[in-house]
């Protein structure tokens, strides 16, 4: 059984179609990562899938309850921490928690450990009985996912989570995301962060206008493109030196860094041709500071993806 399908998911504000005929699966234990531009229809898809928002057409299991039919069964199986932490801001940070687990019917001493467990990792406990009106946004944020986790749920989505958070801290919710992975709970969370998405995705999807542009193993995702960016930087940018390097058929494309003297190449991964486009280069007068050949990286992917010229491999 998958932890989550969907079915031609669709939600719409009046005329905007925020999420598109959506449909994907989530495997049990997966880090599953969303991925889009701004507007792009992340948070409404996690608020669709945590029976937060209705769909207007469509449907979607959560782990093995329809979002729809057996709404209440499903809030009671998932976590969710929201864009916006919906905490109250006039109670303090363990009555906040105390709130929700009893909303959850954890209750006794197993809500009490499991309070201070939470508030203790997140680095909160002494600011327990503080109010979250006083809480500066990175210590909602984490109140916010601490909150999510009160009913230890098997199914979390994160919309967002490492958002306003310090170095410090965005590395421990990271690491809190794959041991969690590991106890077996499935984890959707969506990101501006592609980095965050390379080191914990097992599978990303990315989503612009609503709609399913892209979903798969990020190695996939990287390796279908199989291409190679070479850098070259110049003392002076030349016109014919560019189009020297236009010249080669292995040449998909070509930027150009006015203010830095910069050529970025991107070429066929499978054909060495670096030698013969630096020759060309030099051998048309240009003067060369640094080359530099990296692999795409998930940036320049998505980037291509989401501009939609990502048909030429
Ligand atoms: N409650 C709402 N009423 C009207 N329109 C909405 C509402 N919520 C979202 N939208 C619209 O739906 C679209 C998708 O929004 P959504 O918040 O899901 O995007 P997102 O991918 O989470 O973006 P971001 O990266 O900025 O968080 C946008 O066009 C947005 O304006
Ligand atoms: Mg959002």
């Amino acid at each position: 059984m998958h932890a989550i399908e969907t079915l031609e998911l669709t939600k719409k504000f009046g005329s905007t179609v925020a999420v598109d005929k959506l449909n994907f699966e989530v495997e049990e234990g997966e880090i599953f990562g969303v991925l889009g531009p701004n507007g792009a229809g992340k948070t409404t898809t996690i608020r669709l899938l945590t029976c937060l928002l209705a769909p207007s057409s469509g449907s979607a299991i959560v782990g093995g309850f329809d979002i729809i039919k057996d709404s209440i069964r499903v809030r009671e199986i998932v976590g969710v921490q929201t864009e916006n932490p919906s905490l109250y801001e006039r109670l303090t940070a363990y009555e906040n928690l105390d709130f929700f687990a009893e909303a959850y019917n954890v209750s006794g001493e197993q809500k009490k450990r499991r309070i201070r467990e939470l508030l203790e990792f997140f680095g909160l406990w002494e600011f327990k009985d503080k109010k979250v009106g006083t809480f500066s946004r990175g210590m909602k944020q984490k109140l916010s996912i601490a909150r999510s986790l009160v009913h230890d749920p098997n199914i979390i989505f994160l919309d967002e989570p490492t958002s306003g958070l310090d170095p410090e801290s965005a590395r421990e919710i990271k690491d809190l995301m794959k041991s969690l992975s590991k106890q077996g709970k499935t984890i959707v969370f969506s990101t501006h962060i592609l980095g965050d998405a390379e080191k914990l995705c097992n599978r990303v999807m990315i989503i612009n206008k609503g709609k399913k542009i892209a979903l798969g193993a990020l190695e996939e995702l990287l390796s279908n493109t199989n291409k190679k960016i070479l850098k070259i930087a110049l003392r002076k940018l030349d016109q014919k030196v560019i189009d020297a390097i236009k010249c080669f058929k292995q040449v998909k494309e070509i930027r150009v860094d006015n203010s830095t003297s910069t050529v970025s190449v991107v070429l066929n991964a499978s054909e060495e041709v670096t030698p013969e486009i630096i020759k060309s280069v030099v051998l048309n007068g240009g003067l060369i500071l640094s080359v530099n050949v990296a692999n795409q990286s998930l940036e320049d992917v998505y980037l291509r993806i989401v501009r939609g010229n990502n048909v030429e491999n």
